[in-house]
């Protein structure tokens, strides 16, 4: 079966096809035929967070080429045009008149292509870039009459960690994402599932696949808006963990004793419950009215990660404990920090608990983990109604 993948969720405009074969199981096979993707972290960066509407505006721009770009890859050949009159795809896109004109350039371009189903995120994330995938997929749907399947974007975080890809996505070279293999790890449910992201932080426990129950989750903060908030503070650039991450391992390389205490809220209460608010305000308190030198700064970071990881580890045990789960799956752009990787593991490592972590390059937001995701719900046909079909921003994962 092919599976298109489309992720507009926040600041990430990703397009991904890929050949799949296999139940949720050691049958499971991937073949990615194209995968392409922009970040806008470069058009958010001046303004330290990043702003849904002009996230919207990038998502418009950028959908259509990323589309033709893996339709490259895939070698798909231009030919007739599509089947769905420019009418249809005129209504679905009314709202949308750039992103239509760039659409139906495309289609009379590519004929109807030899593509099984449409996986598109339909949250959780920013409303108005959710829009944008959601009526693209749409138009997609309606002109090639290729059924939609509608995934939940922290689904898709979940499912990239249990995978294993034999290459890693590099996306300065339009080619080389071409022939990326994956498979399914060998694993045991129940399985404890904690999503960390700039948006999210929680814990679900996942019984079967893709049945999700929410254990808890943050009660202010996400965890990766804390790493991107403290960052700057400290005058870091935006997404502040990657950066947070680089000047915590330089202390840790040196094992400096620690100059700087933080709390760990809410590390002893009894659920599974996060908050990172206080974290936060407790690094404000220590960088306000103050220039900090490099020394300072990198032990302020390395203070801050080892808070973070304590508290997501403590959690993540507790829930292992409760549940007996026999595996964890770490998601979400947070699980690319190697700390926390490596707290967890040791923890988990004396209980006998498998860890499985997505591959780097694919712990942010990608849509290969979208179309992967969306294959095990295209194997049952769980098939959109395509005018109910909506954007949900606050869209959750477990019951
Ligand atoms: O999943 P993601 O790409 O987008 C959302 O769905 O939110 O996650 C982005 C978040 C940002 O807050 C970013 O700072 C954080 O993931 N992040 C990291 C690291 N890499 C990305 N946080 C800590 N350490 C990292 N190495
Ligand atoms: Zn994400």
């Amino acid at each position: 079966m092919r599976i298109l993948g489309i992720e507009t969720s926040c600041d990430e405009t990703a397009v991904c096809l890929i050949e799949a074969n296999g139940a949720f199981d050691n049958s499971f096979q991937c073949n990615v035929l194209g995968n392409a993707l922009l970040s806008q972290i470069a058009v958010h960066a001046p303004y330290g967070g990043v702003f849904p509407n002009l996230a919207k505006r990038e998502h418009v721009k950028n959908l259509a080429p990323l589309l033709q770009q893996v339709f490259q890859q895939a070698a798909i050949p231009r030919g007739a045009t599509s089947r769905g009159s420019s009418k249809d795809i005129g209504h679905i896109l009314e709202r949308e008149p750039e992103l239509f004109e760039r659409l139906e350039r495309f289609l009379m371009a590519y004929g109807r292509p030899d593509i099984d189903a449409i996986a598109v995120t339909h949250g959780p994330g920013l409303e108005p870039a959710l829009w944008v995938g959601v009526n693209f997929a749409k138009a997609l749907s309606t002109a090639w009459e290729i059924p939609i399947v509608p995934v939940n974007h922290l689904e898709g975080h979940v499912a990239m960690a249990a995978m294993e890809m034999n290459e890693s996505a590099d996306y300065s070279s339009v080619l080389k994402n071409i022939g990326i293999k994956g498979r399914l790890r060998t694993f045991e449910f129940p399985a404890i599932a904690l999503l960390i992201s700039g948006g999210h932080t929680e814990l679900d426990l996942v019984e079967a696949w893709p049945v999700f129950k929410t254990l808890g989750e943050t009660r202010d903060d996400a965890v990766g808006e804390a790493f991107d908030k403290v960052a700057r503070m400290m005058g870091l650039p935006y997404p502040g963990g990657p950066h947070i991450a680089r000047l915590a391992a330089q202390v840790r390389s040196i094992e400096a004793s620690p100059l700087y205490t933080l709390p760990r809220p809410m590390i002893c209460e009894d659920n599974f419950d996060f908050s990172f608010s206080g974290l936060k305000t407790a690094v404000l308190r220590l960088v306000r009215d103050k220039t900090l030198t490099d020394e300072e700064k990198a032990a302020l970071a390395c203070e801050f990660e080892d808070a973070a990881a304590d508290v997501l580890v403590a959690k993540t045990m507790r829930a292992v404990e409760e549940y007996g789960a026999q595996t964890v799956l770490i998601g979400g752009g947070v699980s690319a920090n190697t700390h926390i990787k490596n707290e967890l593991k040791k923890a988990l490592d004396e209980m006998g608990v498998q860890l499985l972590v997505p591959p780097a390059e694919f712990a942010t937001d990608n849509a290969l983990m979208i179309a992967l995701a969306g294959y095990f719900h295209a194997i049952e046909e769980e098939f959109a109604n395509i005018e109910a079909l909506r954007a949900n921003g606050n869209l959750r994962l477990g019951s």
